[in-house]
């Protein structure tokens, strides 16, 4: 096994994006509840946040819930919605400590009150950080271009690559080198749509709740022998 703490990216890898699947069937492998499983997915994500700050990663992107998971039963929705307040009312001091900026991608406003306030209320404090930890809740990638668009015709703006870009939830994020997907499912499932265009994509049967700071380093490794050529030769 590496010694995790020596590992470090370069320039050529700035910018991991999770998609982070199968909770659900961890928890029915072993007998458990959804929720069971959602429970430990939210410390893997915890867990594989501060370890992709220490490898030097300078964004990371966790995608915690779609415009499409409020299909699920009210009582799992409920039970990711407490988990993420839980995770507000906890996670300030150490990202602060960390010097990581919060940023939540999705649409704030059809969440509930308690969660925004918590969200907005993070986000001022930890503006000023460079690194970013962005997490996706309420996400769709569809649903925020659509967005973006609206925004740049509100204000009167060029609809262009470069204002539609910034008009992003993602703002002056970096784009994704890398979007890693757990779970064995082989599809983007609305996330990124317009970031990850030359993203690489890695793809593991791993389940979430079992992701390791091992399988982290595999994809790693996996992104550095892929070839990136943008179009050109
Ligand atoms: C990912 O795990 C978490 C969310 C989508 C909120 P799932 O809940 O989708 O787990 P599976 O895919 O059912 O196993
Ligand atoms: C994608 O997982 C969304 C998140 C990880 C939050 P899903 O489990 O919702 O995706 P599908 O339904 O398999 O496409
Ligand atoms: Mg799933």
């Amino acid at each position: 096994m590496e010694n995790n703490n020596c590992f470090k990216v370069d320039e050529n890898l700035r910018h991991i994006a999770f998609i982070m699947d199968g909770n659900g069937r961890w928890a029915k492998m072993r007998g458990m509840s959804r929720p069971e499983g959602h429970k430990v997915g939210v410390k893997v994500f915890e867990h594989i946040a501060n370890t992709c700050f220490d490898f030097g990663l300078e964004a990371v992107t966790f995608y915690a819930f779609s415009t499409e998971n409020w299909k699920r039963p009210p009582a799992e929705i409920k039970t990711i919605m407490n988990l993420l307040a839980r995770y507000l009312e906890v996670c300030g001091d150490d990202l602060v400590k960390r010097e990581v900026r919060f940023r939540v991608l999705g649409d704030k406003d059809g969440l509930n009150d308690n969660l925004r306030e918590k969200i907005n209320s993070l986000e001022q404090r930890t503006a000023h950080f460079r690194k970013t930890l962005n997490v996706a809740i309420n996400y769709g990638g569809r649903d925020e271009i659509v967005h973006a668009c609206k925004k740049l015709v509100d204000e009167g703006r060029e609809i262009n690559k470069e204002n539609l870009s910034l008009a992003l939830y993602t703002e002056d994020c970096i784009d994704p080198d890398l979007v890693v997907r757990t779970a064995g499912e082989k599809r983007l499932s609305n996330f990124l749509l317009w970031q990850a265009s030359y993203a690489e994509l890695y793809f593991t049967d791993t389940l979430w709740p079992d992701f390791s700071d091992e399988d982290l380093i595999l994809a790693i490794k996996e992104f550095y022998r892929r070839r990136r050529r943008y179009g050109g030769l």
